[in-house]
């Protein structure tokens, strides 16, 4: 069996090194029009960094694990084609702000019904509004040569930093087709893919359109719980509860759970506002006002949360932070990845120099250029951002610092030197409550955190 893999980023690069690592009998390929991307995967510095992904890839690359740009060649070689390319929200036209643009999506239905030899099976991988698998049909019977398609939903679920357990042992599988013979056979050749690790019982087939929308309402209602804790956040700041403790309270209820209740600075990443913002846009398209507002007050509460916390810190140093020194500590949208799409690092630094404030970033895994490039824009500069390589170079001298990210070594410093380093008073804002505030305010920091 042969598998290409289109589109060689945060999902196609380590699902594709899964399947190499869990079934070495199946040659797997990784194509991208993106070359300095195939490059890297090429190269020892992969090209995005996530735990464990490292050694599989190089466990397996050579062997049943190729990268490449031939995406014409991938094609006719493979039986399944994943199409893992973004999905982004739609910047122009009608629904712009809203919609998936889902120009990658077309542009690969075309290729591969012009360059298909054969019959193959077409996987959705990448994240898609409901009903695009008619769109890719119809594009592959208009342009096939008589070559018989069958086109599967197979949303992935992984999280960033965490993408090679979740990838390891998922929750659950999807994959939704069509309830046809030739659609049987499909779903049935990709759950013996996945069977190769997952138990059966946690792969589930569903028709298509279940499938495809299952992807959309799971990150919204991951969402929703952030936002839930963080709207009851602001009102822990405002009557001396702690939201840490009111999360631990509710989430002991087995009904509630007690995972996605930790509150934040504000949920970032490349999915979340997008995919919320997609379900938004079908509900206004199926005519459902009510059901869009509802959904849509969720990337609401984020945004206001991602400005409470940067007006937070200019209401707490004096009511202004002009040329005031503040050490942001953290860039990536979390823990464990370079990955900096939508975080909301991005929008407390431009609220910070909107007031004229010398912000200093410091991150593990993101390099500087990026850092300047998602504040800035790509090639701006503005002397008041500067990028600091260390915790302590960024904290040096100024008045207040602010976690934005919670890496594990931002809990390691010492946070005793970094105070001696400071502007007194010195203050430190704690945006994923990470850090003892108690034992920070013994050492003389001005400290709190999201809802305390
Ligand atoms: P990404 O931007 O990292 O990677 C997409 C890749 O597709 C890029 O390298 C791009 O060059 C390539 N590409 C685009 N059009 C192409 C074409 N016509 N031919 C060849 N290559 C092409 O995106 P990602 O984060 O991997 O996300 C991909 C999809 O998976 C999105 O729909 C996203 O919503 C979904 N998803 C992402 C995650 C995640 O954690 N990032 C998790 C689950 C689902
Ligand atoms: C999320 C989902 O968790 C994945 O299941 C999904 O596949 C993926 O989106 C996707 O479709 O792209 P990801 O965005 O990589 O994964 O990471 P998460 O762990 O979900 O975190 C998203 C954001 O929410 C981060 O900024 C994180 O810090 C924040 N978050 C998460 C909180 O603020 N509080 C929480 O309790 C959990």
């Amino acid at each position: 069996m042969k598998i290409c893999c289109i589109g060689a980023g945060y999902v196609g690069g380590p699902t594709m090194a899964m399947i190499a690592a869990k079934a070495p009998h199946i040659e797997v390929k990784v194509v991208d029009m993106n070359a300095a991307r195939i490059a890297a995967w090429n190269s020892d510095t992969l090209p995005i960094y996530e735990p464990g992904l490292d050694e599989v890839v190089k466990g397996r690359r050579g062997k049943n694990l190729h990268f490449s740009t031939d995406v014409h060649g991938a094609i006719k070689a493979a039986d399944i084609i994943f199409v893992a390319v973004n999905t982004p929200t739609k910047t122009y036209g009608i629904g712009a702000g809203r919609a998936a643009d889902l120009r990658f999506i077309e542009s690969v239905a075309r290729t591969i019904a012009e360059h298909a030899n054969g019959p193959k099976i077409i996987v959705e991988k990448s994240t898609i509004p409901v009903k695009t698998a008619e769109t890719i049909k119809d594009i592959l019977a208009a342009n096939a040569r008589g070559f018989k398609f069958e086109v599967l939903s197979n949303p992935e679920f992984l999280a960033e930093g965490t993408a090679m357990a979740d990838l390891t042992l998922p929750d659950r599988v999807l994959i939704g087709g069509e309830r046809t013979p030739g659609g049987e056979i499909a779903i049935k050749t990709l759950v013996d893919v996945y069977a190769n690790w997952v138990p059966r019982d946690r792969i589930i087939t569903t028709n298509l359109w279940s499938s495809e929308l299952s992807k959309l309402v799971a990150n919204a209602f991951l969402a929703q719980r952030i936002s839930s804790i963080n709207s009851i956040s602001a009102l822990c700041e405002a009557t001396g509860a702690d939201v840490d403790e009111v999360a631990n309270a509710i989430g002991r209820d087995t009904r509630i759970g007690s995972k996605f209740l930790k509150a934040s600075v504000g949920f970032g990443g490349s999915c979340f506002q997008k995919d919320i913002l997609n379900l938004v846009y079908l509900c206004e398209h199926f005519g459902l006002p009510e059901v869009a507002a509802y959904w849509e007050s969720v990337v609401k509460m984020n945004d206001w949360q991602k400005r409470r916390f940067a007006s937070r810190i200019v209401r707490s140093l004096f009511n202004t932070v002009a040329d005031k020194k503040i050490a942001v500590l953290g860039f990536a949208f979390k823990k464990d990845t370079n990955d900096t799409r939508e975080s909301a690092a991005i929008a407390v630094c431009r609220d910070l120099l909107a007031e004229q404030a010398r912000v200093v970033v410091y991150d593990p895994k993101v390099p500087a250029d990026e850092i300047r490039a998602d504040v800035l824009g790509k090639g701006r500069e503005e002397p008041r951002l500067m990028v600091a390589s260390s915790a302590y170079e960024a904290a040096q001298g100024a008045h207040a610092i602010a976690i934005v990210t919670e890496w594990d070594e931002f809990k390691r410093l010492d946070y005793a030197k970094i105070f001696a380093g400071m502007q007194q008073p010195a203050f430190i804002f704690d945006g994923r409550n990470i850090l003892d505030l108690a034992r920070l305010r013994e050492i003389g920091f001005r400290a709190s955190g999201i809802g305390k």
